[in-house]
């Protein structure tokens, strides 16, 4: 095979990678009543393989409908960010959004991914750095839900932009999700343009329950291998005893608070070791493993006005399943 120069080129990676927070988590979650666990941690590279199935799923709509979005009224979005963005992305970035959106950028500046899978990380700066060869790549290994320093472009930009698509806000809870739009606002607001920029995010819209439900409970199953992966990677990394036949995956639109709710529902009385510690389950107990909380787009304009961010923008699929908005600092 003929080899390419530009594939082989490394990009140095800013480094905030933290250690051990898993195990922690997991039994101060286990222990904790009523248990739960952080959604953030479905993501080793058997679940981030899963995940990228949900996405191919029929019943589940975000991901191609967000795509449609981008393709249909990328013109109009790449316009709205303007010329010379130095382009922040909290994830890898690795898909066809973020092709689609560096395409269609006037000059852009830098890209700035911030991924904590050191893996998707590199495979994606590579892919981009080969077809974005004048954009001035900068990824960074971290956690992006910690406040930190990101790198500046050697070229000043006009402004920076966080883009933050895929509705992954709605995993958060409420105050986690308006802190993290607090970070991304600082962020737009001080990156190191000579004007203050804004935020592209992707959000999910409240919609029938029945379509809701259909996309957390796919007919395939994946979601449901998915969310019992997580003690896929108890049993592997922590040494505990989970028997996964003896756990089911719940997925239920909770109407008040606008969001799914996702739980590991013990099938019967049973213990769980794990070292020196046991933990109990009570037939039919329920372990909090996701929200995924969804918006009206008044409910999300009063939320983003709280971080400081006001819609100056607003694309939606015909049938209003999902939303891109563009937000600028207020
Ligand atoms: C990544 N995140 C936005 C997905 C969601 O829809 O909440 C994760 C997911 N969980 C189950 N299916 C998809």
């Amino acid at each position: 095979m003929k080899s390419d120069p530009q594939s082989a080129r490394a990009y140095r990676v800013d480094d905030h990678q933290p250690g051990g927070g898993f195990s922690a988590d997991a039994l101060s979650g286990l222990a904790a009543s009523p248990k739960r666990l952080p959604s953030k941690y479905f993501y080793d590279a058997r679940g981030s393989g899963l995940f990228e199935r949900i996405c191919e799923q029929p019943e589940y709509y975000p991901t191609r409908t967000e795509l449609s979005i981008m393709r249909d009224h990328v013109g109009s979005i790449a316009a709205a960010l303007g010329p010379e963005v130095r382009l922040v992305e909290y994830g890898s970035g690795s898909g066809l959004k973020t092709r689609l959106l560096l395409r269609h950028l006037e000059s852009p500046v830098a890209y700035v991914p911030v991924e904590i899978s050191r893996n998707a990380l590199a495979a994606s700066v590579a892919a981009l750095g080969r077809e974005f060869p004048r954009i001035q790549m900068l990824p960074v290994c971290a956690d992006f839900t910690q406040p930190i320093k990101l790198p500046r472009a050697a070229r000043a930009p006009r402004q920076t932009v966080v883009y933050f698509p895929g509705s992954t806000l709605g995993n958060f809870a409420p105050d986690d999700a308006l802190r993290l739009l607090r970070q991304m606002r600082d962020e737009a607001g001080q990156g190191g343009g000579t004007l203050d920029g804004g935020v592209l995010i992707g959000i999910d819209l409240v919609k029938d329950k029945a379509a809701l439900e259909a996309a957390y409970n796919d007919a395939a199953g994946v979601t449901a291998e998915f969310t019992l992966n997580l003690l896929v990677r108890l049993n592997r990394e922590l040494g505990a005893h989970f028997d996964l036949a003896g756990f089911r995956h719940r997925a239920r639109w909770h109407p008040l608070a606008e969001r799914i709710e996702t739980h590991i529902v013990s099938r019967r009385e049973q213990d769980v070791h794990i070292g020196s510690r046991t933990f109990h389950f009570a037939e039919g107990e329920a372990m909090l493993v996701e929200y995924s909380c969804k918006y009206t787009l008044q409910g999300f304009a009063r939320f983003a006005a709280r971080a400081g961010l006001r819609v100056a923008s607003v694309w939606t699929d015909p049938a209003r399943q999902f939303s891109l908005q563009w937000l600028v600092c207020d």
